[in-house]
């Protein structure tokens, strides 16, 4: 399998065995960035990023230079025609006829896979709203592996805004996948998101267990968690005896403790974020002296706000700007194996820590949008062209997840398509609680959001539901 022409949009998109072989590219890359000049030639780059960024663009462009490549820039929605209500769609075609590859970083969630799905060359995700990034995450498991040879059986801390931080989103996954154990440690009201955890309990086949109560008891002796997922190889399983379990798990300490700041743009300026911020738990000297933290790599995405502490960049343990250095190569890696300029060997990998789902999906006129209202599929230039679509990821309760950005919900109403005897009085709406969400065969499934939508497709109620 080769990485050319492919799209990075959701860490997904790359296997544990092609981000092993870019991870070989990466290191070649490092030790020779002087001599890569010759392989990117006439190319061109298209670097859009409608939020601010240091780290991300100017890595890429680097890259892309030290390839011997070239770059064109939108940095601003303001100066393009996006400005004018021109969709993403439209864009990507245009600028996919400019250049041979796009970075794109949009504050919308899915925004870069409808730039992929219509651009018609190969796309990276450089961040899109709270959803992913994924090259952050290449950046960061690059660090990791550098620094402790290997990713699986490690014991990683997420810190901080870990409900809108795009970058620990797609760093749990691969972590999972990886065979990593993963504390998480919210702020105050910044919890990872449901739809995230949920899907690491279903789709990697460690163990997931929320330590709130547990936590009380602990105040003050372990390092705090709000959850924890712990990867099956671990040697302390948590069904049996899962209180005690977790206290081992703790106290054995973490190799990294990887930080995040409040992403005050995902929120509106009010008291709220004001309490947020005065309840932001920060790192510092005095909390990497306790014995957990003894060989604990201090990474972060940044940019820092006040989470971390100055004090801590002379620490021998403090990573991240080592992580913000090895975007250069490692996004020389990427680029030049997606524009086939550069070939490799894929590894066979250990991917014997996910479960692989073919999930059936849904996409019908019925209705049903996604609830997230940052959501590309929700936006008035954008719906003019995408029609919502889920898979269904479970029928018990009914749970459908927005292909673009993979938040989930949970509709209430069904109906088949193939209606008893095709009889006009027989064409009836469920309950999606009901036997009948297993009945109807999935290709034949109509799911609406409301009874109103229901009855305004022409569907009656069915008995069950007059009740
Ligand atoms: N880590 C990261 O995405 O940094 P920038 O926002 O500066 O690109």
């Amino acid at each position: 399998m080769s990485l050319a022409n492919r799209n990075l949009v959701t860490i997904d998109n790359i296997s544990n065995g092609e981000i092993e072989a870019l991870f070989s590219v990466a290191d070649e890359m490092a030790d020779s960035i002087n001599e890569q000049s010759g392989l990117c030639q006439g190319k061109i780059m298209a670097n859009l990023f409608f939020e601010p960024s240091t780290r991300t663009r100017l890595s890429f462009e680097a890259a892309m230079l030290r390839l011997g490549g070239r770059v064109i820039t939108a940095v601003d929605i303001g100066a393009t025609s996006l400005a004018k209500g021109e969709s993403i769609a439209d864009m990507a075609k245009v600028v996919g006829s400019y250049a041979d590859i796009i970075v794109i970083r949009h504050p919308w969630e899915g925004a870069a896979k409808v730039v992929a799905d219509y651009a018609g060359i190969p796309v990276i995700n450089a961040g899109d709203g709270s959803h992913e990034h994924p090259t952050q995450t290449l950046c960061d498991l690059y660090t990791l592996r550098k620094e402790r040879q290997t990713i699986k059986n490690l014991r990683i801390a997420l810190w901080g805004d870990l409900k809108h931080g795009r970058t620990v989103h797609s760093l749990i996954y691969a972590l999972a996948r990886f065979g990593a154990t993963i504390l998480f440690y919210p702020g105050p009201g910044l919890e990872i998101p449901e739809h995230v955890l949920k899907r690491l309990s279903t789709e990697y086949k460690g163990e997931l267990q929320r330590c709130g109560a547990l936590n009380q008891e602990l105040k003050g002796s372990v390092f705090p968690v709000d959850a924890i997922y712990m990867t099956p190889s671990s040697p302390h399983q948590l069904t049996m005896l899962p209180d005690v379990n977790i206290q081992v798990e703790l106290e054995a300490g973490v190799d990294a403790l990887y930080v995040t700041r409040l992403q005050k743009e995902r929120q509106s300026p009010t008291a709220e974020q004001q309490e947020l911020k005065k309840n932001y738990p920060v790192v510092d000297k005095k909390l990497l002296t306790g014995k957990e933290f003894k060989k604990t790599l201090v990474m972060h995405p940044l940019p820092r706000v006040d989470e971390l502490a100055y004090e801590v960049d002379a620490d021998p343990r403090s990573m991240y700007f080592k992580q913000a250095a090895y975007g250069v190569p490692v996004r020389m890696a990427l680029l030049a194996l997606l524009l086939g300029a550069k070939d490799v060997a894929i590894p066979k990998a250990d991917d014997s820590f996910a479960r692989k789902v073919d999930y059936p999906v849904y996409k019908r006129d019925s209705g049903v949008k996604c609830l997230n209202r940052n959501c590309v599929s929700n936006q008035e230039t954008e719906t003019k062209y995408i029609k919502p679509e889920f898979k269904i990821v479970s029928f018990d309760p009914l749970t459908l997840r927005c292909i673009y950005c993979e938040h989930e919900l949970e509709p209430q109403y069904i109906a088949s398509s193939e209606w008893h005897q095709g009889k006009l009085e027989n064409k009836k709406y469920h309950s999606a609680n009901s036997h009948w969400v297993r009945k109807i065969k999935p290709e034949n499934l109509i799911i609406f959001p409301s009874e109103k939508e229901a009855q305004a497709h022409q569907f009656k109620p069915s008995a069950w539901n007059r009740q």
